[in-house]
């Protein structure tokens, strides 16, 4: 059964620019997340507190937090992938953070330099400061469809991670298709077995669209009823911890999709056209969306 209305999760500013050789800077930034907010999206990712050393492109972000004006109605927020990056990210005003793990030993090791259960309890300090600070935690499990270094992850792996995080205090989880392998009939098995641990309302799908199939696996999972769907203007969007991994599924192309069906979202997409033209001109390419490029060519 589709969902009526869809929340869409825009994490362009944070996982679309993480990757770019381009950093940046805090004011572009603002400039982004600014015209992303006059869309009508109402959950923006707009940075994260991580190691400078391990992704300089979101150095600024404490910078790029301190300027936002909390727009009514839009929440901002960012990755915090331990107790440093809280404690940072609630100097700068932030208000919802995420955690960020794995179903896959190996990724954890290169993307957060610990295994799978280190990760869990770095975040129980996490989730402690964040309860006494009222901020609300999502959470994200990576390679939920494949990993870059173990290759096939059994959907049980991510349902047991997924649970772990919700038991834990994340008021939602986000599957996310880091390289972007899944297929309908996976994410079909992927949802099975995740949905024997966690409820859908507490459920998000994240995409990669490396191999152009995050559409229509978005659509597999709009059958089961997930509502809450992440993806960056443009197609922006990568892992530098996931060797080719490509971008995102584009904002444009997954509002073109629900507004085709009747699913409202409150977002407009002119003016995320705005904001789709304003980042791939700082980039110097066109937007990596065919609803983006068709649309503007009018
Ligand atoms: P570590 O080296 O194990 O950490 O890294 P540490 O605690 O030993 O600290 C080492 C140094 O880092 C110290 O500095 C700390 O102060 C500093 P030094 O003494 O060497 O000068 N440090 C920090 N600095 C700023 N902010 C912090 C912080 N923490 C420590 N929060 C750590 C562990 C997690 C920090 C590191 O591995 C890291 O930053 N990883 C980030 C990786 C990342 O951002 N990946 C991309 C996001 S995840 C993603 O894209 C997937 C997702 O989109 C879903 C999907 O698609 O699947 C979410
Ligand atoms: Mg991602």
């Amino acid at each position: 059964m589709f969902p009526k209305k869809v929340s869409i999760v825009e994490v362009g500013p944070r996982d679309g620019l993480q990757n770019e050789k381009l950093a940046l800077t805090a004011a572009q930034k603002i400039n982004l997340i600014e015209l992303l907010s006059d869309t009508g999206l109402e959950r923006i990712e707009a940075g994260s507190f991580v190691s400078p050393k391990w992704v300089p492109q979101m150095a600024n972000s404490d910078e790029v937090f301190k300027a936002l004006d909390a727009q009514a109605g839009v929440q901002y927020s960012a990755l915090t992938p331990n107790l440093k990056g809280l404690e940072t990210a609630i100097e700068a005003g932030v208000r919802e953070v995420a955690v960020f793990g794995a179903a896959s030993e190996s990724f954890s090791q290169k993307n957060i330099n610990c295994s799978i259960s280190e990760s869990l309890k770095r975040f129980e300090a996490v989730f402690s400061m964040a309860k006494e600070n009222d901020i609300k935690v999502r959470g994200y499990v990576s390679c939920v469809m494949g990993c870059p270094y173990e290759g096939e992850i059994s959907p049980e792996a991510v349902a047991e991670v997924s649970k772990s995080l919700i038991d834990m205090g994340c008021y939602e989880v986000s599957l996310g298709d880091t390289i972007g392998v899944g297929t309908p009939l996976k994410t079909r098995l992927l949802l099975e077995s995740v949905l024997k641990e966690i409820t859908i309302d507490k459920l998000a799908v994240h995409f990669h669209d490396t191999y152009g199939q995050a559409l229509v696996n978005l659509y597999t999972a709009l059958e089961y009823g997930v509502s809450t769907i992440d993806s960056a203007v443009a197609g922006l969007g990568g892992c530098p911890y996931a060797k080719g991994a490509s971008g995102n599924v584009a904002t444009e192309d997954v509002l073109y999709m629900l507004d085709g069906m009747g699913v409202s979202t409150g977002v407009d997409m002119k003016a995320l056209l705005r904001a789709s033209s304003y980042i791939s001109d700082i980039l110097g390419r066109a937007p990596i969306s065919k609803a983006a490029n068709a649309l503007l060519a009018k």
